[in-house]
């Protein structure tokens, strides 16, 4: 079953998911396309190509399917660092090592050429981050319980704080027989409407700098500085995904995603969970937050509503 079913442009652009294929159908010039998909995104909706625009050629595609990671923590998943065009999490040594490297910076040009061209108001500004290939089956893996992408969680990277910057996420699947089978939630500046206090006391409280942090700077150890929007994002991908009420009684939007299709969603926003799927291509890019067409709908305008007392804010 394909992500969206012969939808109409208003049908698709209703759901939690965008046709862009319909959207492109319509009339529009390319700067209101350009502004549209970012409103979309920051709304917390997925925009989604049943056919992927960069599609990967069909060598590179029989590359990575032959691939066989180890199914241990570190070596999760393959990624490759743009920016210094480095690959990670395969093994150097390995025969398809170069090609993997190869296979891994041309798909990587190719889907940040094609987002440049469909979001040049972020692409102006963004901060490239990792591309990863993912080739393990997401259903049924072991892992511990923070590892897990099958809970529904917002994205927090723990060793690259963004400071309330944005991450944007663009997926591809490229198993050419199974589809990737995703959940999504309402986005973090819904959830927090519904919630009302319920948000700020079980999903996100406000976080001060952890045990150990105090204890390494007082004992002069180097650190990277202090994020309190990143320790509360983090604690907020936590408490998710140990909530088993918030599992259970979250609005559930399933997609799923075809073979060959492309999705494209802000993941540090958007609750989401991978059901199945194996053999999916990543890449990341960090969108400042400046650069938000709806700032108060982002993560961080949420956070500091919550921070704000009530009077506070009728007086604002
Ligand atoms: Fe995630």
């Amino acid at each position: 079953m394909a992500a969206t079913h012969g939808a109409t442009l208003e049908t698709a652009t209703a759901s939690h998911l965008v046709d862009m294929e319909a959207f492109f159908c319509g009339p529009r010039s390319d700067d209101d396309a350009g502004l549209a998909a970012c409103r979309w995104l920051e709304e917390g909706k997925i925009l989604y190509f049943a056919q992927s625009p960069f599609p990967l050629p069909p060598g590179d595609v029989e590359v990575l399917l032959r691939q066989r990671q180890s199914d241990h923590r570190w070596h999760k998943n393959i990624a490759y660092r743009p920016l210094q065009d480095r690959l990670t999490g395969f093994d150097a040594k390995h025969s398809d090592a170069a090609r993997m490297h190869e296979i891994m910076r041309s798909f990587s040009r190719r889907l940040l050429d094609y987002t440049a061209t469909l979001l040049p108001a972020y692409a102006r500004v963004w901060r490239l981050d990792y591309a990863s290939f993912r080739p393990l089956e997401e259903q049924g893996r072991q892992l511990r319980l923070q590892a897990r992408n099958d809970l529904v969680h917002v994205d927090s990277f723990p060793k690259r704080p963004t400071h309330g910057d944005r991450i944007l996420r663009i997926f591809t699947n490229i198993n050419p027989h199974a589809e990737r089978h995703w959940i999504t939630s309402d986005p973090l500046d819904v959830l927090a409407q519904q919630m009302g206090r319920e948000f700020a006391q079980h999903l996100a409280p406000p976080a001060g700098p952890a045990l150990w942090r105090r204890w390494a700077a007082r004992a002069g150890l180097p650190l990277r500085p202090y994020s309190a929007y990143d320790e509360t994002m983090r604690g907020i991908h936590r408490r998710m995904k140990e909530s088993a009420l918030f599992q259970q009684s979250c609005r559930k939007n399933h997609s799923h995603f075809p073979p060959g299709s492309a999705w494209l969603v802000f993941t540090d926003a958007v609750p989401h969970a991978v059901v199945s799927g194996q053999y999916a291509l990543e890449q990341t890019v960090i969108v400042p937050r400046a650069a938000m067409l709806l700032p108060e709908r982002s993560p961080a305008a949420v956070l500091e509503r919550l921070a704000t007392p009530p009077q506070q804010r009728r007086a604002a």
